[in-house]
């Protein structure tokens, strides 16, 4: 959407304003400065929205950051943030080394990452340890439609990242794996799309703990 916005200005303000520029001085006339001042608005829109847009194409990859149960809220923060990281970018360029905004993005950054941090004791430990067909039916509803040799969640022709989390095997080699993206955070099942619940990951992390 943000890039959308982004070529829209470049087509339809920028470039026929600049053309208008062209033309009225073709015809000797005086251009209106009113042309120009817009034309430069939206290039300073558009420059703004860089890092984030940048951010929102990568994004794909950092599930912890959309898996988030405020996904939308980390959103508009990275997006403020990167905003911010250009103005100064903006500021120096012209001149202006105002090191504070760049300080104060990095704080808001870091203050994000502490916010959204995996946490470790989200998940219950205690209670009894379930068998390991408990755990495999667990995963097999709820990792295998996409970490199978042959997916059945639309959309997948093969596992994600090569991770296949069929057989016995493949669950216990992947344990460790299994605690950081479904126990310790919510990263995976994939914004949640086969609905795993609280009590599913609490006994995947009873069994891990047993291990
Ligand atoms: C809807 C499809 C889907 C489901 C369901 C799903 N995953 Fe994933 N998984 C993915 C995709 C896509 C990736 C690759 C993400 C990326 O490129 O960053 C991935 C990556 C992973 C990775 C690798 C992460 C890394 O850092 O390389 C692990 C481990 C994983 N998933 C475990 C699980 C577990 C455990 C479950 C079940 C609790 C699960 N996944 C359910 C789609 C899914």
């Amino acid at each position: 959407m943000l890039g959308t916005i982004m070529a829209a200005n470049v087509f339809f303000v920028i470039i026929p304003n600049h053309w208008k520029l062209v033309r009225a001085k073709e015809a000797g006339e005086e251009p209106d400065p009113a042309w120009n001042a817009q034309g430069k608005q939206r290039s300073v829109h558009n420059n703004y929205f860089t890092l984030p847009v940048v951010f929102a194409m990568l994004s794909n990859h950092f599930p912890f950051t959309y898996g988030h149960d405020h996904a939308w809220l980390i959103l508009v923060v990275l997006m403020a943030l990167g905003a911010l990281t250009r103005h100064y970018f903006n500021l120096r360029h012209s001149g202006r080394n105002a090191w504070w905004i760049l300080a104060v993005a990095a704080g808001g950054l870091l203050g994000l990452a502490i916010a959204i941090r995996p946490q470790s004791s989200s998940s219950s430990v205690s209670g009894p340890v379930p068998s390991f067909a408990t755990v495999q039916a667990i995963i097999a509803n709820r990792c295998a439609p996409c970490h199978a040799l042959h997916p059945t969640q639309p959309g997948y022709s093969s596992p994600p990242s090569g991770l296949a989390l069929e057989t016995p095997e493949e669950i216990r080699a992947a344990a460790a794996l299994i605690k950081t993206v479904a126990v310790d955070s919510e990263a995976m099942p994939l914004g949640n799309a086969t609905r795993m619940t609280q009590a599913e990951r609490d006994t995947l992390a009873r069994w891990l703990a047993s291990r």
